[in-house]
């Protein structure tokens, strides 16, 4: 088993050169290099984020020795794909995209992502499958190399993309991990929680980037624990972190970083958003969703804490509060 995950990593070592140099020397790079610089991506950030390119042609096999294990390996990992027509032929999975190396937390190369050049591309970013060294459940990327420089770090953001992680890493704010283009798993967050104290999550400022945050805060309240605490940074409308970067200052949106919203108080204002809080039908059911809601949560303390915020809300004692949440009965919505 060493030898073929060994394999695996050389042969992904190789292929990211093989991008890389594709970059510098392709006959069709300028559209690559280009389309880097319009986006504002320096050439120090790209050679930080070992940004390569997978020109229209793009043909890896003829960066290797054309050998069974070469081909199976390939495969493997995703990056060749059988040709269904010609037996024994092969094309690249990826062609035409600007690449994005994804690293696992030791800084080996476990997989790629790729940007079409061409806005009305179907499929604006191509990743690789799951293979036996990439499980999109479990990476983040840019974790290696937020954590590059110092092991411990007292915020980390949780942002949507690949260009999100760069743009906020060429400013300067380089605590920063992009989810895969699927949404934040218990894994993420129980990685995230062994490296950082307080986890901060940062989507985009569009519906999707909203229906994330509160999936986030979902799958976060079994998973809290003592000594962690979760945030939401919302974004204006229409911004991503790349974006916004882009407009205003590294230290505008580090003033965002700072005033990010703490989990009690989405938690609040986002079920009070969805019900008339003025009639008691609406009190009712903010009590029963709030409640569904806290008794997810594993840390007792936060639980009392946010028990009391609840009694507040409604202005009710605590011990009518505790006598609704012990219920068994409530619908979980
Ligand atoms: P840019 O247009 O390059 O700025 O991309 P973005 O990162 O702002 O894209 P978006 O907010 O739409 O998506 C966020 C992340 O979701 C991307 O970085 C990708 O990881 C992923 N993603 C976006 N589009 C696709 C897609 O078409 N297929 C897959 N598999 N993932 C995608
Ligand atoms: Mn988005
Ligand atoms: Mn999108
Ligand atoms: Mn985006
Ligand atoms: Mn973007």
């Amino acid at each position: 088993v060493d030898s073929r995950l060994a394999r695996y990593r050389n042969l992904m070592q190789r292929v990211r050169q093989f991008y890389i140099q594709q970059l510098k020397q392709s006959p069709a790079k300028d559209k690559a290099v280009n389309y880097a610089k319009n986006r504002g991506i320096s050439g120090k950030i790209a050679k930080y984020f070992e940004l390569g390119f997978a020109p229209p042609s793009s043909n890896l096999l003829s960066e290797f020795e054309q050998n069974d294990q070469n081909i199976a390996d390939l495969k493997t990992m995703g990056l060749l794909c059988d040709d269904q027509y010609r037996s024994g032929q092969y094309y690249d999975f990826f062609k035409d995209r600007l690449m994005f190396p994804i690293h696992n937390a030791k800084g080996n190369i476990i997989a790629f992502g790729g940007r079409t050049f061409d806005n009305n591309t179907k499929v604006k970013y191509l990743n690789s499958p799951e293979t036996p060294i990439f499980s999109k459940s479990k990476e983040l990327y840019g974790l290696y190399h937020a954590r590059k420089y110092s092991r411990s770090i007292d915020y980390i953001l949780v942002v949507e993309g690949y260009m999100d992680v760069i743009a906020l890493h060429q400013v300067g704010i380089s605590q920063v991990v992009a989810t895969l283009g699927t949404a934040t798993t218990i894994e993420h967050l129980n990685i995230l929680s062994r490296v950082t104290n307080t986890i901060i999550f940062c989507f985009d400022g569009d519906n999707a980037g909203k229906k994330a945050a509160w999936r986030a805060l979902n799958v976060t309240l079994p998973v809290i624990k003592t000594g962690i605490t979760v945030k939401f940074l919302f974004l204006p409308d229409g911004e991503d972190p790349d974006s916004l970067v882009k407009k205003e200052s590294s230290k505008v949106f580090v003033t965002r970083i700072e005033n990010a919203q703490p989990l009690s108080q989405f938690l609040f204002s986002h079920i009070k958003a969805e019900l008339d809080f003025s009639t008691i039908e609406g009190k009712t059911l903010f009590l029963e969703k709030v409640s569904t809601l806290l008794r997810k949560i594993n840390y007792k303390i936060y639980q009392q804490q946010l028990l009391e915020g609840l009694a507040g809300e409604v202005n009710q004692s605590i011990e009518q509060i505790k006598y609704i949440l012990e219920r068994q009965d409530t619908p979980v919505q």
